[in-house]
């Protein structure tokens, strides 16, 4: 088992404005780990030091291995950001065309895609259940066919590890069964990681290996066992009520 992601005694300021401290956690191939806490907590801000987009002051932060600034195979990443959703009506996009720019990375810039790259895009709005509707524009979708559609084109990359800001926020409760689904069918067929933030704490558990708590300075992590899942989603939410 490789480890995917580490933080060790990562601190984080955005100026005079402490959002992480003494944070640790490891990631390993295969996991599936929920990060929850209330907003402000430093969530997103966790994420953006893994992708490599902020420097932690102290500590480190590694990714497959690498320091998270160093890492370039960003293809291996697919990352969903919070509100990622809500294209513009006009956006002049199809949905496929949307998908296929998540293939630029593995490409490259300058490289046209191929025939076998547009198989990788209809088997993502496949994965997603999307492929019927992939040559309607991206502008005119629903919220969660627009998130189905950012999935796919997250998978279009091929990722090792798919990382997503609140991929749930607005979907309604069949959105999220089957937003959860496919994340758990790409986990145990596919064997994606995945690090996801989520509100819905007790509705993402199952799909959970670790659930990481955060609150603003403390970072804890619970391995969660199918029969320990209860008590462990318990400590989490005591420990939630209590910032
Ligand atoms: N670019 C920035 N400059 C200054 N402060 C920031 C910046 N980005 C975030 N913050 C602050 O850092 C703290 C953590 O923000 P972050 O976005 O990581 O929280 P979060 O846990 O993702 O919250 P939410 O659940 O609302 O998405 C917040 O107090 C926020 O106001
Ligand atoms: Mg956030």
């Amino acid at each position: 088992m490789s480890t995917v992601v580490e933080l060790c005694s990562v601190f984080f300021t955005y100026g005079c404005h402490p959002v992480l401290d003494e944070v640790n956690l490891q990631v390993n191939s295969g996991d599936v780990v929920g990060i929850t806490g209330p907003n402000g907590a430093g969530k997103t801000t966790i994420l953006k030091l893994i992708l490599g987009q902020l420097q932690p002051q102290k500590g480190k932060v590694n990714i497959f291995g690498m320091d998270s600034m160093a890492f370039k195979e960003r293809f291996r990443l697919g990352y969903i950001s919070q509100n990622a959703r809500f294209f513009n009506k006009s956006f002049p996009a199809t949905s496929r065309e949307v998908v296929a720019s998540g293939r630029v990375p593995a490409r490259g810039i300058l490289r046209r895609l191929r025939k076998e790259d547009y198989k990788v895009v209809d088997e993502a709005l496949d994965t997603v259940g999307m492929l019927n509707m992939s040559h309607h524009m991206v502008g005119n979708m629903s919220g969660g066919q627009q998130q189905k559609i950012l999935l796919a084109r997250a998978l279009a990359a091929k990722p090792q590890l798919l990382i997503m800001d609140e991929p749930t926020a607005g979907l309604d409760v069949s959105g999220r069964h089957e937003l959860y689904r496919i994340l758990s069918e790409l986990n145990s067929e596919k064997g994606v990681t995945l690090m996801l933030v989520s509100h819905d704490v007790e509705e993402v558990s199952p799909l959970l290996t670790k659930q990481v708590c955060l609150d603003r300075k403390l970072c804890f992590c619970q391995k969660k066992l199918s029969d320990t899942g209860k008590q462990s989603n318990e400590a989490c939410s005591k420990r939630l009520a209590m910032v």
